[in-house]
């Protein structure tokens, strides 16, 4: 199988950036389908790529988008609702993560049929579980496992799945991927930390214990890219994981060491975690942590062999590459940061 033309949903995030470069290096030809074309400013100057401005949740928009792409890949995700309230209210389970993380799929797959799409890859998490007590997990499972049934229905019949509908196409050929933590030069994870601990004396530390094997944005841009026209890779699940696990608070003394820091770090009981938890989701702006990432904090994020790794995987070390940006991190550097965020 041979893909000359890929369309990519969430193609404007950090991962989004890393693919779409990678592919374009490749020659391949990219159509980003994006909400706001501003979203997708430095992508727009790679020669292979052509941002398209449309409703990505509306199938008729996803229909257009798809037509004349040999592949399409769903890289639409979120770690934060925007509705306020208590994580098992009704509002909740039918919220953002629901219509991103369950419903946005269903219309992927229903409109890859319309489309003639027969090769799907898509996003998941590590942890993705339906039945787990995160709903980002929980609703990352359940999206996860719409889009491996359609990968094995026979027929071009609606099935029906976690009381989402769907059409799959006949042959609809699927690859899934299931990431730890993902580090990067634009991660918000390590930069998240390593600009509190630069600027805090003392940082409070929540699940201080949580487990995770960071995996190198590059490494798994490279996944998607290697797994696009592999017929071995059809109707896989591949776990994305780092060479080593670490803990959080192992990971917060290896950014204390790269900036050249002394820091206190004050690790939070079990307890004291779910509170800090619980008093950070009222914090107004961008959310640094909520009660549903202290839940999917009480599961290990890191490879167990539930699923393969991809062929070939040979991932980069987090403490050789991230120094490299990381000492960079200062007053200036948030300028762009902010720059970015207003996508100027
Ligand atoms: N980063 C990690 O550590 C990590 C770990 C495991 C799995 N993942 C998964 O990897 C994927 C990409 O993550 P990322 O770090 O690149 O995220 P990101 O930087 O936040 O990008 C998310 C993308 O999704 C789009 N998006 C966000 N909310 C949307 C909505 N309501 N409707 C439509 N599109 C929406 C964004 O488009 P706009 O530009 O229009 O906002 C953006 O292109 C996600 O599925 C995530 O769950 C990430």
């Amino acid at each position: 199988m041979k893909i000359e033309k890929v369309c990519i949903l969430g193609g404007t995030g950090f991962v989004g950036h890393a693919l779409v470069s990678e592919l374009a290096a490749r020659g391949i030809q990219v159509r980003v389908l994006a909400r706001r074309r501003e979203h997708a400013k430095p992508l727009i100057l790679l020669p292979t790529v052509e941002v398209v401005e449309g409703d990505i949740h509306d199938e008729r928009v996803l229909v257009r988008a798809f037509e004349g792409c040999d592949a399409v890949i769903n890289l639409v995700g979120i770690l934060h609702e925007s509705i306020m309230g208590r994580v098992d209210s009704p509002e909740h389970r039918r919220g953002d993560f629901h219509q991103c993380h369950i419903e946005l799929p269903r219309k992927v797959i229903g409109a890859c049929a319309q489309a003639g799409i027969d090769r799907l890859l898509h996003m998941s998490a590590l942890g993705a579980d339906p039945t787990s007590r995160s709903a980002y997990q929980r609703s990352k499972g359940i999206g996860e496992a719409i889009v491996r049934e359609a990968g094995m229905v026979p027929t071009y019949e609606p099935g029906t799945l976690y009381g989402a509908k769907f059409t799959a196409r006949r042959g609809l050929h699927v690859t899934i991927f299931r990431p730890s933590v993902i580090f990067g030069p634009a991660d918000s994870f390590l930069n998240l930390f390593a600009r509190l601990l630069k600027f805090l004396p003392a940082i409070p530390l929540a699940c201080p214990q949580a487990q995770f094997q960071p995996v190198y944005v590059r490494d798994v841009a490279r996944a998607f890219v290697e797994s696009i026209d592999n017929p071995g890779a059809f109707g896989q699940t591949y776990d994305l994981c780092g060479p080593k696990r670490y803990t959080l608070i192992e990971l917060m003394q290896i950014l204390v060491h790269v900036l050249g820091i002394r820091r206190k770090i004050i690790p939070l009981t079990d307890r004291f975690s779910y509170w800090n938890a619980w008093l950070l989701e009222w914090k107004p702006g961008r959310k640094i942590m909520t009660r549903d990432n202290y839940y999917a904090m009480q599961i290990p994020n890191v490879c167990t062999g539930a699923h393969p790794l991809p062929p070939d995987w040979h991932p980069a070390d987090l403490e050789a590459t991230a120094p490299g940006w990381l000492q960079g991190i200062s007053q200036r550097s948030g300028y762009q940061r902010y720059r970015n965020r207003a996508h100027r």
